[in-house]
């Protein structure tokens, strides 16, 4: 099994993510993707993307603003509920999510329940726990021209929020892709986009964010169908968690959550679990949120949220189906899943791969010169070069160092094929093609790659 450090050092040192405002000693929770790590995150996204959207007639996709109308959270519930268990240490004053730091309580911990488990303080190692407190985890903004010496009136007039999850620009949406789109029942609207959360303890590399990226379905269908919805969307899941993005069935493991961990908005959820390096997390979730949302949009806005079933005349607000996964998790989840360190063949040598699969790899090939001081090889290896480049866009050209640096570079950042040109190239048009996972190599004609 890999070790998160190994994996964290890798990204950096390849370009895949750096921490966030890095020169200026960072920002606890948030992530920058580097030129590597920017094309990894986008074939995960456009997969996503391809699978659940455009190879599909019941989904459709929208692109919603981040920051709403503050009644879309009073509506959601996020407003009086979205809080985490805050509990401060005495001693040094160290702030904690408490049931992150003491074993068997859940989100809804009492003070009495916390302090009976004898916690020890993870800072400065002593016991003395101030109260459980509420802590809501929207990050709160102002919109327009508000001053920070205006009166409170003022000031709470024009609060707002980051959105915490995107399907809210969902089910706002809902009424107006009914009405442009007519889509039958069960349908459903998928978004990709920012979501912020004011997480108290950002953990685990980029596991829990405070600026994180969601991919989430609401689809809405028949109350009287809402089972077998949810059971045709969990094997979607699966489907698409192991064969599009390669992660080993055996490191996914299905959490059915009690009533009493669900989100307030849910009926039942299924929690997909992960084997990631520190143990096994939630890597993303699969609710049955009834008609709460759609509900209460109805109730707040006064506006009708009901849908009427052109074939049977009925009338009903849908009930909803609701997958969501974050992005981080999901890049971390490929990239553990793909992380190996290898003996070399007659060597006395590890070599780091990343075996990823070729949909998502950021480079299909790399193009090398076997050596770079002969212009003759350096020539034609740009000729082939460009050549592939027009194939297959993602190529990238190396002539640094020597082969072998060359081949260990690529394997690190999950090159699935290496080209070397040579003088045999010159005479007969072949190439030598260097397999990643077994690193084999073959010659091939130029004409067949
Ligand atoms: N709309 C439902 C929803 O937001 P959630 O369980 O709070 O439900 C869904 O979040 C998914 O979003 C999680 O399973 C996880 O993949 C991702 N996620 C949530 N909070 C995150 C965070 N702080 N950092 C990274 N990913 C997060």
């Amino acid at each position: 099994m890999s070790k998160l450090e190994d994996i964290v050092s890798l990204c950096k040192r390849r370009g895949f993510i750096f921490p966030g405002s890095d020169v200026y000693g960072g920002m606890a929770g948030t992530w920058d993707f580097g030129p590597l790590g920017v094309v990894l995150k986008k074939n995960i996204m456009d997969e996503w993307w391809s699978y659940f959207v455009e190879h599909r007639e019941d989904i459709y996709g929208v692109d919603a603003a981040i920051i709403m109308n503050p009644k879309t959270w009073v509506a959601s519930g996020h407003t009086s509920t979205f809080a985490d268990p805050l509990v401060e240490c005495k001693e040094c004053k160290s702030r904690f999510r408490a049931d992150k730091i003491a074993d068997g309580i859940t989100e809804s911990v009492t003070t009495e329940e916390f302090l009976a488990k004898h916690a020890k303080c993870p800072v400065c190692g002593k016991e003395n726990w101030g109260p459980i407190r509420k802590f809501n985890m929207m990050f709160v903004t102002h919109v327009g021209a508000v001053l920070p010496d205006d009166d409170k009136e003022t000031s709470e007039k024009n609060v707002a929020y980051l959105r915490p999850e995107t399907a809210q620009g969902i089910f706002t949406n809902f009424k107006n892709v009914v009405d442009t789109i007519y889509p039958d029942l069960p349908f459903g609207i998928a978004q990709q986009g920012k979501a912020f959360r004011n997480e108290i303890s950002p953990r685990d590399f980029i596991l829990r964010d405070r600026e994180c990226l969601q991919m989430e379905i609401e689809y809405f269908v028949h109350p009287d169908t809402w089972e077998e919805n949810f059971e045709i969307m969990r094997q979607a899941q699966h489907d698409f968690l192991e064969n599009n993005m390669g992660l080993d069935s055996n490191k996914i493991h299905e959490l059915d959550v009690p009533a009493e961990d669900r989100a307030h908005y849910s009926k039942r959820t299924i929690d997909f679990m992960f084997d990631y390096p520190n143990g096994e997390e939630e890597l993303m979730g699969l609710a049955y949120r009834t008609d709460f949302d759609l509900s209460n949009i109805e109730r707040e806005s006064g506006k009708s949220m009901e849908y009427r079933d052109k074939n049977t005349g009925e009338t009903l607000i849908p009930h909803v189906i609701e997958p969501s996964i974050g992005v981080e998790r999901l890049f971390l989840a490929v990239l553990s899943n793909a992380y190996a360190e290898e003996k070399v063949e007659d060597k006395d040598e590890t070599r780091i791969v990343l075996k990823l699969p070729e949909n998502l790899a950021p480079y299909k090939f790399c193009v090398s010169p076997l050596l770079k001081n002969k212009p003759e090889l350096v020539a034609k290896a740009k000729e082939v070069y460009q050549l592939l480049r027009q194939k297959y866009t993602h190529v990238t050209w190396d002539d640094s160092g020597n082969i072998g640096k060359r081949y260990r570079k690529q394997d690190e950042i999950g090159t699935p094929k290496c080209i070397v040109i040579d003088f045999d190239t010159l005479n007969d048009d072949t190439v030598t093609v260097r397999d990643r996972d077994t690193t084999k190599q073959t010659r091939i004609d130029i004409d067949k790659l």
